[in-house]
């Protein structure tokens, strides 16, 4: 594995996960632009380091490429690894930061035929997989819920960082720049489970409301169909995270919680009512992490598996723009 930014999703996230999977992966190469990350993370497991994407993809012992880069870098780095025909690349969320760019992503995608796997974790949960089977009739409300602790709390339960990012406040003083601000939680913080409620309620036919809740919060609501679908969560200095998917059907409810980012501590605890009676399904030995990388050792060798076709990527990522502006623009317009 070549590993582009060395950051806390790489060494939180990704190598932990990797640590796990040995039978599958070896880590070869970390590339960061910061060339003391770099080194000093490559390191600790034995790898070559670089501060250059053209060197990293130069190395032959990289066959597959993950992108733990600032989202602003992705979509030009997706297209780089594509046409250097590594085997496969996994690409932290967001694809692209537009459409026009997932497009041109996509198209790369098609030519090259380099597999390409958006991490959203989740989606490969195995716990989420079977609640997607179990389900029973059209679904009539869904209510996605994201409420955690500040991202440092996990990062230093999970490895000893090396460097940390500042994050400060963002302005909330104009109506523009809580519509800024909305946009940006949907596209750094909801696109998580942006994916599973796309395949639940994918038309976005009117939005309801939408509101900033500070000081670093969101809540909205969309009509799809005869389908609610309610968002809510953010950022709060307590203890403990509530990361949560309710789908109602007309015959069936489900309950999913997932474990925050950065823990590695088994699947999401799902549970299904229908009118057999409520399971609950919770397997520790696998999470959704372990299941993007065991997605991309698939495709990497040819196989199909559900999700991962350059189609749900661009679509995904469509579905959470369209979403994020049409909250954001409900946002400016809100005295
Ligand atoms: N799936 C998850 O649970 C999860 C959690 C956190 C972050 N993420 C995603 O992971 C990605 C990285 O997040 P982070 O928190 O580590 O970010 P970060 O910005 O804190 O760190 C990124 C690293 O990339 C390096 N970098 C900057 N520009 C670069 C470039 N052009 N090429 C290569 N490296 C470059 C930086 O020096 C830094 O070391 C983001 O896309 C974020 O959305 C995912």
């Amino acid at each position: 594995v070549g590993f582009v930014g060395a950051g806390p999703a790489a060494q939180a996230i990704h190598l932990p996960t990797l640590a796990r999977l040995e039978d599958l992966y070896r880590v070869a190469h970390v590339m960061d632009v910061d060339a003391d990350a770099a080194v000093r993370v490559a390191a600790r497991y034995g790898a070559a380091s670089s501060t250059s994407m053209d060197e990293m993809l130069a190395d032959e012992n990289v066959d597959v490429v993950v992108l733990c880069s600032p989202p602003a870098f992705h979509a030009g780095q997706v297209q780089a690894a594509c046409r250097a025909g590594v085997r496969a690349v996994l690409c932290e969320k967001p694809l692209a930061m537009d459409l026009d760019e997932a497009r041109q992503v996509a198209e790369v995608i098609s030519q090259t035929g380099v597999p390409v796997i958006v991490g959203a974790m989740h989606l490969f949960d195995p716990a989420w997989s079977w609640v997607r089977g179990e389900l029973d009739g059209p679904v009539t409300a869904v209510s996605s819920h994201i409420s955690l602790p500040p991202n440092a709390w996990f990062e230093d339960f999970a490895t000893e960082l090396l460097g940390r990012p500042e994050f400060p406040a963002p302005p909330l003083d104009t109506p523009d720049a809580r519509g800024a601000f909305l946009r940006r939680v949907f596209l750094n913080l909801v696109i998580h489970d942006l994916p599973l409620v796309r395949r639940l309620a994918p038309v976005i036919d009117e939005v309801l409301f939408a509101h900033v809740v500070e000081p670093f919060g969101y809540a909205a609501r969309y009509r799809s169909g005869d389908t609610v679908v309610d968002l809510t969560g953010g950022f709060a200095r307590t203890w403990s995270p509530d990361w949560s998917l309710a789908i109602e059907t007309e015959a069936s409810s489900a309950h999913v919680d997932f474990p925050p980012s950065y823990v590695h501590s088994g699947s999401a605890r799902a549970c299904v009512s229908t009118a057999h009676g409520t399971r609950t399904l919770s397997p520790r030995g696998a999470n959704g992490y372990e299941g993007e990388w065991r997605a991309l050792a698939a495709v990497a060798r040819g196989a199909e598996t559900p999700d991962t076709g350059v189609d749900d990527a661009v679509a995904d990522l469509e579905f959470a723009v369209r979403l994020a502006d049409a909250f954001a623009e409900e946002v400016r317009s809100t005295r």
